[in-house]
């Protein structure tokens, strides 16, 4: 196959950050993508639906003109926030879900949640509404070898969760391990799972082998091999239950080249391009655009995108940006140590925007 084209697909699990850095960053994803779930971990997060109201209109304003992209906004939960005032942002539909952050867990986090208890009431109340939690599946604590804290997590935290709150809808964010995808496929209703394009095409090695390379470290951290061959075969499947949320995680470069380099990997500007390649090395093309454009509308219940991208096989490898600019600092794009010759082409917007 050299050209497929298909629905435009859409991000479940996007950083924009703000200010400099989401002008420069955001056009690399409202370039190919409809809608995308915008994580609120900004500093301060966002917490409330004026924020949230706030925040998607500085993200409307940064957006080029040329290019239609719908911000589904989320909440960031604390142990203070209002069951009311979410319920309201979801109802109005300002707001689409609300993330769980473990206190400590990643990049900006502090004042994420230490104690499920605390916000049974919010998560009990999501669950009468339909909304969904969306959660960063990792413990935090020291004794917690940081390879394990996923499989831990599932164990201590989302299982009992599940079982207190069944009917309460889950997105268990950026998948990376088999533990995680096996909890995914035991699951009958109600828990669905995000998978990055990076943890389909590394693993640990890549941030460790031969040398530290910071660019390739996120959280949760890329695994081990047989870990990534799980999710690739999640990926692949076709399994209404995994679809794509890139967590592209833009950091400006002297913020991961240092003694303590933040997590995050800028993976927007070649996600689909990458994604293809993925789907093509298994035989599965013909079920990308479920992972990128069906399964995520369908888990969150919104319609698919009627617009369509073209993704064009070419000979010679794609040449993208090594780095971006946001104002004068540079963000490295993730390299995925193997040429891509897959290639987005947009065709026209049938409603002419
Ligand atoms: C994210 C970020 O930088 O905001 N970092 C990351 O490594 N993925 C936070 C997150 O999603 O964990
Ligand atoms: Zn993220």
């Amino acid at each position: 196959m050299t050209k497929l084209t298909i629905r435009k697909p859409d991000d479940w699990h996007l950083h924009l950050r703000d200010g400099e850095m989401l002008k420069s960053v955001l056009p690399h994803t409202s370039a190919t993508f409809a809608r995308a779930i915008i994580m609120p971990n900004l500093v301060p997060p966002v917490v409330t639906t004026a924020d949230a109201v706030a925040y998607r209109e500085r993200i409307l304003a940064a957006l080029p003109k040329e290019h239609s992209f719908t911000p589904l906004m989320t909440l960031y939960l604390t142990e203070g926030t209002d069951p009311d005032d979410v319920e309201a942002g979801f109802r109005d539909g300002t707001v689409t879900a609300a993330k769980l952050y473990p206190a400590g867990a990643t990049t900006n986090s502090q004042s994420g949640v230490r104690s499920i208890d605390k916000v049974m009431p919010v998560l009990e109340r999501m669950a009468e509404i339909g909304m969904t939690m969306c959660v960063h599946g990792e413990v935090t604590s020291a004794d917690v070898d940081i390879f394990d804290r996923e499989a831990v997590f599932l164990e201590t935290v989302l299982a009992p969760l599940r079982e207190r709150l069944p009917e309460l809808r889950v997105v268990l964010e950026h998948v990376t391990t088999s533990d995680g995808v096996d909890f995914v496929m035991g699951a009958e209703k109600n828990l669905g799972a995000t998978i990055t394009p990076h943890h389909l095409m590394i693993n640990r090695n890549a941030i460790l082998a031969g040398g530290i390379r910071p660019h390739y470290y996120c959280l949760p951290v890329a695994k081990r091999e047989s870990h990534r061959l799980a999710l690739r075969k999640a990926a692949t499947s076709g399994d209404a239950r995994f679809f794509l949320g890139t967590d592209s995680a833009p950091h400006v470069d002297p913020s991961k080249e240092c003694g303590c380099g933040c997590a995050g990997i800028f993976c927007a500007p070649n996600t689909l391009e990458c994604l293809a390649t993925v789907f093509e090395e298994d035989g599965a093309l013909d079920r990308l655009e479920a992972f990128v454009s069906l399964n995520g509308p369908a888990y969150y219940r919104l319609p698919v995108n009627e617009e369509r991208v073209t993704l064009v096989r070419q000979d010679a490898p794609v040449d993208f940006p090594a780095k971006v600019m946001a104002g004068s600092e540079a963000v490295t794009v993730f390299d995925p140590m193997r040429p891509i010759h897959w290639n987005v082409e947009r065709t026209a917007c049938p409603q002419g925007n």
